[in-house]
């Protein structure tokens, strides 16, 4: 979503004169746009603003600014502890950034962390009509009302709000035009969509996914990321009907001990998440799952562990992400005992040594197979494209003959390292 936020940032200052630079000494502006979920991301805004500290002495007119969820959370913190911050926004108001812009310009050091009546997406400048790559994002929902005890974005993106379908179909419809064939829906956690339809009805996930397959030009739709209990029975039947709908999803589940889920406040078991699987599998067979998962979560035990490693053996998981436990100011569970770090540092180590073999036999079984690859980049050697398939696992295929955005039958030969390469059919 940062990426998505960091676009939009960037085309609401273009209507001030500013274009996009790679190189930060020649910026009139710097801004970071922010994570807060765990504290090693919200240290490094520091760090990267200390590397700032002689472009600014050198270039006194130089701008700097913080946005998105650290600039949130510590807010006024940040322009007493930094004098060298001019722009303190959060992620709910940066749709105002052309009038903080004009207040920075006068010397003026600006803070907004706002949760403002007006939707930022109503007032953002519409996208510049420029091509696009392939593939893009594009944010439907906003925030989260599940407040699992560890997680600060309930606190920094606020409450759960979902955007009008219409709106979101006119943004698919721009994309589209511009290039753009496949499209994922963000949201921190987008399956608890019910943005109002044209209609005068709520619509669900699933509706808004029925509806983009009708844009003509729309060949994927993806989302990501969803809660266990948000998955209806509508989006699993999708999971099987729509074929625009990519055989990949993200469901977290964090742990496999239900007393550490309970302690989450997840509102599921391992027992239920498990049969939520089942049923999508159902839908869906050859579905890729993904997960997120945290070791070292306060009181976690050995025994805790081994329940997360059970649960994850008995998924199979094609792709994973995984943390330690990292105590968030304000959130209930940093009031717990925490685990040790160095016990929480092997539980990672051999969570991840699990999850890596699942996911290499997984990309294994591609060998041989028939994928639809849409491709996006050159890769590295002279002819080579790289692409994704429906899977999201990044395919190599030698072909000058392929364009970026072409989609294309492949025939997988290899499994590699992280990717697969394959021949065009
Ligand atoms: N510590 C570690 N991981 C966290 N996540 C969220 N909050 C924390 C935290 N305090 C992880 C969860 C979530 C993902 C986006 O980040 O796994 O699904
Ligand atoms: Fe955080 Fe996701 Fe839990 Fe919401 S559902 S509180 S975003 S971990």
């Amino acid at each position: 979503m940062n990426v998505y936020d960091s676009e939009r940032m960037s085309e609401a200052l273009g209507g001030q004169g500013y274009v996009d630079t790679q190189t930060p000494e020649n910026a009139d502006m710097i801004l970071l746009n922010t994570c807060h979920i765990r504290e090693k991301a919200a240290e490094k805004v520091y760090s990267e603003l200390g590397r700032f500290k002689g472009l600014k002495a050198a270039k006194p007119d130089l701008k700097i600014g913080v946005a998105g969820c650290v600039a949130q959370a510590e807010g006024a913190e940040i322009i007493r502890r930094q004098p060298m911050v001019d722009l303190v926004v959060g992620p709910q108001s940066y749709h105002r950034l052309p009038d903080m812009e004009a207040q920075v310009q006068t010397g003026i050091r600006v803070l907004d962390t706002d949760f403002p009546e007006e939707t930022k997406f109503d007032r953002l400048a519409k996208r510049p009509k420029a091509m696009r790559g392939p593939t893009a994002f594009l944010t439907v929902q906003e925030g989260c009302d599940k407040f699992c005890t560890f997680c600060v974005v309930p606190y920094t993106r606020g409450v759960e709000v979902s955007r009008p379908a219409e709106r979101v179909l006119a943004e698919a419809r721009d994309l589209v035009d511009r290039g753009v064939r496949e499209i994922t829906l963000l949201g921190q956690n987008v399956n608890a969509y019910h943005g109002a339809g044209p209609d005068g009805a709520d619509w669900s996930l699933a509706r808004l996914i029925w509806a983009l397959d009708e844009i003509d030009g729309l060949e994927r739709i993806r989302f990501i990321t969803s809660h266990p209990n948000d998955m209806s029975d509508d989006l699993i039947a999708a999971h099987g009907e729509c074929a625009r709908l990519m055989p990949y999803l993200h469901l977290p589940v964090q742990s496999g001990s239900d007393k550490i889920l309970k302690q989450m406040n997840r509102g599921h078991t391992a027992e239920s998440y498990v049969r939520l699987i089942e049923r999508i599998r159902a839908a869906r067979p050859d579905i890729l799952l993904s997960g997120d998962f945290i070791v070292g979560f306060p009181e976690e035990t050995e025994a805790d562990f081994q329940d997360t490693l059970d649960l994850i053996s008995e998924v199979r998981y094609g792709h994973a992400y995984s943390f330690k436990y990292s105590a968030r100011p304000g959130t209930p569970a940093a009031e717990r005992v925490q685990v040790d770090a160095d016990q929480a540092n092997d539980r990672l180590q051999c969570l991840q040594a699990l999850i890596r073999r699942q996911q290499r036999d997984i990309q294994d079984t591609m060998v041989g197979r028939e994928l639809s690859v849409l491709f996006e980049k050159p890769g590295r050697k002279t002819g080579q494209m790289v692409g994704k398939s429906e899977y999201m696992h990044a395919v190599h295929v030698e072909d000058e003959t392929l364009a970026r955005g072409d989609i294309a039958p492949v025939r997988i030969v290899a499994s590699v390292s992280n990717s697969l390469s394959g021949e065009r059919i």
